[in-house]
């Protein structure tokens, strides 16, 4: 038995019908591009959040009892009264999928779940989409309710948005769910259309350093809010349907006419779509070594255009630059969180070093530094 299903059955006293695993991810490019309808190209990471599932009787009382192993006690939740206030904030990534589940129309049995994660809490690497992911997927397998990944990603995003209270798109759970190993996931997330993109790290020499700058950030507060409400009214002035539809040539003529805070987020989100498009062509015709530049231009887009990086990602990138990083950017929503450093693997050392030693001369906490390679997505254990 695997450490997870001995640790439930000590837990709840009998054996979970199955374990699954969903990944935490980093985001290659394509920052706030996803509720714009643009483009992002993520991948999934070998962090994870893996979960015990053991369905109760459809003759008993629907109740969940959810379980984490970095929490102490087990949380109680009546399926038939579920409400995000008086669920405790972890419990709600898990009780918000049984509580999207039931607004597609299933009337789901109570369930015991017992939740484990690897994924950094905080670090702006999708910790809460895994633990969807991996509820979602159990739920799915396990009641065999045949719904696709692609309708368990809008499931996921739904609970997220609608029972946890953070507005985001749909970049982390589709990660989670529709990632490849060794591949890139481009997703256009207008049509929902995916392409794995080959990202052969390893083979070139290459690692993707992360830098957990250990502030922590939320999306179910302000800033992330605001993003959303400044890109909308972006678009609405410009008379587009969503900033995906503004050409780079379009770019001269808004400036013109926005105000000037509303004009440098448009210009991040027109920018960022034509730069993912270029990595996968540079992907495509040369592979990673080739894609530096492109992740550190869009590092300086969401520094100076659209606001959401901090003196330790700005630390983090220039250290890592400084010390020979090909590229270098901050990934996921923003305020905190990590960035990534595109490295060549005889560098991986040094450069950390030289990250170490820059945080400690500026007195910030120290960082957590970890390599990562792209890993496959959500699966059965
Ligand atoms: C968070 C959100 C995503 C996406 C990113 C920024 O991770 O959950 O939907 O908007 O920020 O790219």
């Amino acid at each position: 038995m695997s450490t997870l299903a001995t640790s439930f059955t000590d837990l709840f006293g009998h054996a979970p019908d199955a374990c699954y695993a969903a990944p935490g991810r980093v985001n290659l490019i394509g920052e706030h591009t996803d509720y714009n309808e643009g483009y992002v190209l993520p991948f999934a990471i070998d962090k994870v959040a893996s979960i015990g599932l053991k369905v109760h009787p459809a003759a008993a009382p629907r109740l969940l009892r959810l379980a984490s192993t970095h929490e102490n006690a087990v949380v109680e939740v009546d399926l038939g009264k579920l409400s995000a206030e008086t669920i405790t904030p972890w419990a709600r990534y898990l009780a918000g999928v049984f509580w999207a589940f039931e607004q597609r129309g299933f009337m789901l049995p109570g369930a015991d779940i017992l939740l484990d994660s690897t994924v950094p809490l905080g670090a702006g690497l999708s910790s809460s989409a895994a633990i969807e992911c991996a509820v979602a997927l159990g739920i799915n397998e396990a009641l065999r309710l045949n719904l696709t990944r692609e309708e368990l990603v809008l499931l996921c995003q739904s609970a997220e948005n609608n029972f946890v209270g953070a507005p985001t798109g749909i970049l982390d759970q589709s990660a989670s769910l529709l990632s490849t190993a060794e591949h890139a996931l481009f997703l256009d997330c207008r049509t929902r259309e995916t392409r794995q993109v080959h990202l052969p790290l390893s083979e070139s020499g290459l690692q993707i350093l992360v830098i957990n700058t250990r502030v922590s950030h939320s999306h179910d507060s302000g800033g992330y809010k605001e993003l959303v409400a400044a890109c909308t009214t972006g678009a609405s002035q410009l008379g587009v349907k969503a900033l995906r539809d503004v050409p780079l040539t379009a770019l001269p003529a808004a400036k013109e006419t926005l105000a000037p805070d509303i004009y440098r987020r448009v210009a991040h989100i027109v920018t960022e779509n034509q730069r993912v498009l270029e990595t996968i062509e540079l992907l495509d015709s040369a592979g990673p070594t080739a894609i530096g530049q492109l992740l550190t231009q869009s590092h300086a887009s969401m520094r100076d255009d659209f606001g959401i990086s901090c003196p330790e990602l700005d630390l983090a990138v220039d250290a890592a630059l400084a010390a020979g990083a090909l590229g270098a950017r901050m990934t996921g929503g923003g305020f905190g969180g990590s960035a990534i450093a595109l490295v060549h693997t005889h560098d991986a050392e040094t450069i950390s070093a030289r990250v170490l030693q820059e945080f400690a001369a500026a007195h910030f906490i120290t960082p957590e530094i970890f390599t990562v390679l792209p890993g496959p997505g959500a699966r059965a254990l």
